[in-house]
């Protein structure tokens, strides 16, 4: 059956997450957005409100498409009760063999999930990024466009990987991490923070 959906945030990355609704054959009922800047529509869908409106749409499922972790997870703290909505396209490719994706995430186009992975609550697995086999990646994660992570990688909640970055195989990766574009994970990372370069070093 047909899922009403309402997408958090009317951004780039809102964009995104609602093509992903309509090529799933759902329907993008709206955004909500506390940018009262934004005007009744975006993209050709309603803005329905701000975020103090979620209440007043009690059949429909919502998705956050907010990049920034914190206020991906802080929106989760404000939502209760709400039932979320996980977001496949249609072209990701995701192991059918104990595969598990949370609640609330988003998985783009042509990215690929392997065999005995675990994706968490509210994470984005973005356009063409690649997660290999026996992946846990916690709550709030973030794999940015095209980065590929090898097999056996734990990646912390809240952690970011960017855009193109590489993480090589069984390393675990702490919570609250940003690698740059381009970055490559090649050791264990212990402590949280900003990390760049080949392989990557901590600024
Ligand atoms: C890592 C990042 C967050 C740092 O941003 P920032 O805190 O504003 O840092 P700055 O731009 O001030 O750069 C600080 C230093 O790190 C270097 N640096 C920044 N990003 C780098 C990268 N990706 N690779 C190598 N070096 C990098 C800068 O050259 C600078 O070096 P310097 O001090 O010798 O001049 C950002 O550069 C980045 O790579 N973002 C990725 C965004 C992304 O993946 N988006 C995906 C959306 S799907």
């Amino acid at each position: 059956m047909e899922k009403e959906v309402i997408i958090i945030g009317a951004s780039g990355h809102g964009k995104v997450v609602a093509d992903i609704v309509c090529c799933s054959g759902d329907r993008v009922k709206g955004f909500l957005d506390d940018n009262f800047k934004m005007g009744s529509s975006f993209i050709g869908f309603p803005i329905l409100g701000t975020t103090n409106n979620y209440k007043d749409f009690p059949g429909a499922e919502f998705v956050i498409a907010i990049g920034n972790a914190v206020i991906r997870e802080r929106m989760v703290g404000k939502l209760q009760g709400v039932k979320w909505y996980t977001a496949i396209h249609p072209t990701a490719v995701i192991s059918k063999i104990d595969t598990r994706i949370g609640e609330g995430s988003v998985v783009m186009a042509n990215a690929v999930v392997n065999s005995g992975t675990a994706i968490g609550k509210h994470c984005i697995v973005n356009t063409g990024a690649i997660v290999e086999h026996d992946n846990i990646l916690e709550d709030f994660v973030h794999i940015s466009v095209g980065a590929k992570l090898a097999g056996t990688v734990k990646v912390g909640k809240s952690s970011w990987i960017g855009i193109g970055a590489t993480v090589s195989n069984n390393l675990n990766i702490c919570e609250n991490c940003m690698f740059g574009a381009g970055a490559v994970v090649i050791n264990n990372i212990e402590q949280s923070g900003t990390y760049v370069g080949v392989p990557v070093k901590r600024i």
